[in-house]
């Protein structure tokens, strides 16, 4: 899927830097991607990754010479023009040893000195051995490089090419070069506007379940992440409904109808009535597995409750993504999971979830338990109805909300083909 998102608009100049990983070979449908898309691309291969793939193939592709180092031609490569007039650097695969030198700040051939003398955005899309990926060096080096507003688009877990399994496997052509259009269209005209008479809803908040007029059992979600994907959708356009529960009205970005729908019952009644008119549901509220059996209608005394304690009979509350997705399968719900656990625990959790439930995606949020950026807000690990692991991103709650809706709108296009 190439969307021509040529039409109208001056070629933009995309710098294409590659790496020596075996993940080269995904890399050429990166460069068409801009090719047919109308941009002017340029290929900057390290020298090492010519052991992969040759330079007459990114000639080919790409329209233009592939330079290795800046002395390449007689009266020297012009990086510092090449720097200055591009609009984006994509670096695919970007090995340890890359990442490394481009954090020291090195020049020594044409990829890395054109990084340095540009202010254009740059795009790392890391592949390695998760041996490699896991060391500190190197996430002290992502880090940094995330730090200086570097974006990184991080590796997958899958197959790698050593035979193991585990994180440092680069993300597919189509993750790449939709991280890329987001970073040029933030940069240029605001985010890409490709849901606009696209209609969603989000389910965000926690539910409170009735005991009595004053009492409810409870959870401490805010609403945040869900507030983030509404803001997200209608950044790229879309007619979004916000079903809260009890999220607080600050929070809630201009431009989305909220319904308030305070308990799980409530949210269950209004989201089924309202799915069938709309294209995609993000289900991230935190709805109460259970509620009382009884909500009193007056306020329950003291006296009334045994002395020692209390019991309060609980219920199954309708689980809301798995009926709805299981009601409205033109419907592409996209579901959320914290889970706690190893890398494999929690990817077989958001397998079974997407499984069971019937969504297209579960977006598994990593709590707890030594993670690698702790002062992000959040890390998201996104697993699809077939098991596969599609996405794996972190930052701010709106950076993991757009990356999300990227990749559901990415679907949304691609789904009629
Ligand atoms: N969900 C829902 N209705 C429920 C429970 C959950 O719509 N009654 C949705 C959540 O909004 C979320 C997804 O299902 O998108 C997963 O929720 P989660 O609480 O992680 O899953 P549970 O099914 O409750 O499983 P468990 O608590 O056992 O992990």
């Amino acid at each position: 899927m190439s969307t021509n998102l040529g039409a109208g608009r001056p070629p933009r100049r995309i710098i294409v830097g590659v790496g020596a990983g075996i993940a080269v070979y995904k890399v050429p449908a990166v460069v068409r991607h801009f090719v047919k898309a109308g941009d002017s691309v340029r290929v900057m291969p390290t020298e090492a990754s010519l052991n992969f793939v040759g330079k007459a193939t990114w000639q080919a592709l790409s329209g233009a010479p592939a330079h290795t180092g800046v002395f390449d031609e007689e009266a020297g490569v012009d990086h510092v023009e090449a720097a200055r007039g591009a609009d984006l650097i994509v670096i695919a695969p970007a090995t340890a040893d890359l990442i490394a030198r481009i954090h020291a700040g090195l020049a020594g051939d044409l990829l890395t000195t054109t990084v340095l003398a540009s202010t254009a955005p740059v795009l790392l899309v890391p592949a390695m051995h998760t041996a490699m990926w896991n060391n500190p060096a190197t996430k002290h080096n992502v880090e940094q490089l995330r730090a200086r507003g570097i974006h990184i688009l991080e590796p997958v877990s899958g197959d790698l090419s050593s035979g193991d399994k585990g994180a440092g496997r680069m993300p597919e052509p189509e993750a790449i070069w939709q991280r890329a259009e987001e970073i040029l269209a933030a940069g240029q005209n605001g985010p890409v506007r490709d849901l606009e008479g696209v209609k969603a809803f989000v389910t965000a908040g926690g539910t409170r379940e009735p005991i009595d007029p004053v009492r409810f059992v409870g959870n401490h979600s805010s609403g945040r992440q869900g507030a983030a994907i509404a803001q997200a959708l209608v950044e790229r356009g879309a007619e979004v409904t916000l079903f809260s529960a009890n999220v607080d009205d600050r929070l809630i970005p201009a431009g989305v109808r909220v319904v308030e729908t305070p308990s799980a019952l409530q949210m269950h009644q209004a989201v089924l009535e309202a799915a069938p008119e709309h294209d995609m549901g993000f289900f991230v509220a935190a709805v109460a597995d259970f509620r009382p059996a009884k909500t009193a209608t007056k306020k329950v005394k003291k006296s009334a409750a045994n002395e020692d304690g209390w019991s309060l009979e609980m219920v199954r509350n309708p689980d809301i993504l798995a009926e709805t997705a299981k009601a409205f399968p033109g419907l592409l719900c996209v579901g959320f999971a914290a889970e706690t656990g190893s890398d494999e625990e929690i990817l077989e959790f958001g397998r079974a979830k997407a499984r069971s439930k019937g969504a297209k995606y579960i977006a598994i949020n990593r709590v707890g338990g030594g993670l690698g950026f702790g002062t992000l807000d959040n890390q998201v690990v996104v697993v699809d109805g077939e098991g596969n692991e599609v996405l794996s991103t972190s930052g701010s709650k709106l950076e993991v909300a757009r990356a999300i809706v990227a990749l559901a709108s990415g679907h949304s296009e691609t789904q009629n083909r």
